[in-house]
């Protein structure tokens, strides 16, 4: 067995994954770890696919409610979702597989903000029968040292009934002492969060837990998802580079100066890409306070460029992983894992004033941003921590290229399909195009800025639904025609290009 279960009396409770499964029933709500495809338990998921697979094949039902961090993995949700045992879903999700059972009506997912999600738990919102969490050692006190995310499961493991414990001997042991577990009390004795900085911490480097709910301890040995990201191309680097341009802009204007940039960057492979850019800036002293540890940041606090990364998960390719591995003892000193209300709790992003950069689906003439959805209907992955950090942002940025699917899609629309961000929360609209700055701008005013960074294919047409909704609509404050304000999107889905 295992060193890493240093506590004799989990030691007693080891037992195999298919063991582990037994403790969990048709119905049950589970509150799993896992976030951006860390730190998700690597067993209990296909254990309880084959439970299912089994009891189906009997004509038993068996269907359970999965609660996690953010995305997690194939050997996660898509071997869950291919066994059609997940009945609900929240709060994030990016699997190919569980992706198509949300949109082929199977599996009902529920896109709520990551801050939100362990609240809806908390508050009584949503019931929790049993937590399935991996960690990566458990102390002779039973202390939890979590792994690669720490995402919701201080939360998940405080409420439920039963708790699962994972240990993965492929996480690294020197990730101890990264962590920062600090609980916010419940409503009516709620009080401020006491972060002012990205680097301060607030609590302990391990989760304690009531060790009596303990069920069952299985030991893993595997690795995260560490999906590589999509090479640079022309493109990405062009955002990039609009993007220092914004920042150096905002350094002229004297709101920012160039050891004073707080970042907030979401997943993906663009705004990793405008982390490269940031390399050869003139930038230091980048502290980051937002949800995800992507290759960019570790490129960055590895040039000396990055002092703080205050974050609740990783979310690395598969070379950059090895790299954490072999040295998070190094990494340690700049790093900091928060459960996931903390990273992305609003209170504190206010009052940091991060500069909060997010991809983007579409954003429409006035600045409405969609990060969810493809043609106002099919379920793309979802808000995730985009409007935790959009709403209370400094400034908040998305960023696109302006097409997509070799140019059948405009990412600049008339009116977007889905609205995630209203034109209230969005500030600035990057492409490589340029960037449109949206601040203080009323909306007609907006149109012309956003056309601008709308690809040249697309600009004549955008120009001409913004002369009809003038029309349509004369003198008034946002002007729309109705009637044709989604043509983008139903040419798409007739003809296959929103070009018609
Ligand atoms: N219509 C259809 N598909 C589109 C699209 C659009 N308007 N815009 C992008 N896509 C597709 C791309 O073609 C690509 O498809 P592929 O995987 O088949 O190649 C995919 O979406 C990803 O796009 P890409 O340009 O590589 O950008 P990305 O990896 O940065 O992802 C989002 C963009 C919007 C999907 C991603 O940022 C996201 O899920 N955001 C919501 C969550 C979030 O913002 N979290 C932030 C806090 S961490």
């Amino acid at each position: 067995m295992s060193d890493r279960i240093a506590h004799a009396g989990l030691r007693g409770k080891v037992m195999t994954a298919d063991e582990a499964a037994q403790f969990i029933n048709h119905g049950d709500a589970l509150g799993i770890s896992g976030f951006t495809g860390a730190g998700y338990p690597k067993a209990l998921p296909t254990a309880l696919a084959n439970r299912g697979k089994e009891l189906h094949a009997k004509g038993e039902e068996f269907a359970v409610d999965i609660y996690t961090g953010a995305s997690t993995a194939p050997d996660c949700d898509g071997v869950m979702a291919e066994a059609d045992i997940i009945r609900y879903r929240m709060p994030y999700q990016g699997d190919p597989a569980l992706r198509k059972s949300i949109n082929s009506g199977k599996a009902k997912y529920q896109d709520i903000h990551l801050s939100h999600s362990a609240l809806y738990i908390e508050q009584g919102f949503l019931p929790i029968d049993a937590a399935i969490v991996e960690v990566t050692r458990i102390t002779e006190d039973g202390h939890l040292v979590p792994s690669s995310s720490v995402g919701n499961n201080v939360e998940w493991m405080d409420n439920a009934d039963k708790i699962i414990i994972e240990v993965n001997s492929w996480q690294s042991e020197e990730l101890e002492g990264m962590h920062d577990i600090y609980r916010i009390q419940h409503l009516p004795n709620r009080t401020p969060v006491p972060i002012n900085a990205p680097g301060d911490r607030i609590g302990t480097p391990y989760i304690d837990i009531n060790l009596d709910k303990v069920v069952a301890v299985v030991e893993t040995n595997a690795p995260d998802r560490n999906s590589p990201f999509k090479p640079l191309d022309e493109t990405s680097k062009a955002i990039a580079g609009h993007f220092l341009d914004f920042l150096e802009g905002e350094v002229r204007a004297g709101r920012l100066a160039y050891d004073q940039y707080i970042m907030q960057s979401g997943v993906g492979n663009v705004p990793n890409a405008v982390m490269a850019g940031l390399l050869d800036s003139k930038f230091e002293n980048i502290k980051a306070y937002t949800e995800v540890i992507q290759d960019g940041m570790i490129d960055l606090i590895d040039a000396g460029k990055m002092t703080v990364a205050s974050a609740t998960s990783f979310s690395l390719s598969p070379e950059a992983a090895e790299r954490m591995n072999n040295e998070a003892a190094r990494y340690r000193e700049n790093i900091i894992l928060r459960p996931q209300q903390i990273s992305n709790h609003p209170e504190v992003v206010r009052r940091v004033g991060l500069i909060a950069t997010n991809g983007m689906i579409e954003a429409d003439i006035y600045g409405n941003v969609n990060s969810t959805h493809i043609n106002g209907s099919r379920m793309m992955n979802g808000i995730g921590g985009s409007g935790d950090f959009t709403r209370n942002a400094f400034v908040s940025s998305f960023i696109s290229p302006s097409l997509a699917k070799d140019g059948a899609i405009s990412t600049i629309v008339p009116f977007a399909s889905h609205i995630d961000h209203t034109e209230h929360d969005a500030m600035v609209i990057i492409t490589e195009r340029g960037f449109a700055d949206l601040r203080g701008l009323a909306p007609r005013d907006r149109v012309a800025k956003l056309i601008s960074v709308a690809h040249p294919e697309y600009q004549p047409l955008l120009e001409e639904y913004y002369e009809r909704a003038l029309k349509t609509a004369p003198g008034m404050s946002t002007p729309h025609d109705l009637r044709t304000a989604f043509d983008f999107h139903v040419n798409m889905i007739e003809k296959g290009s929103m070009k018609g």
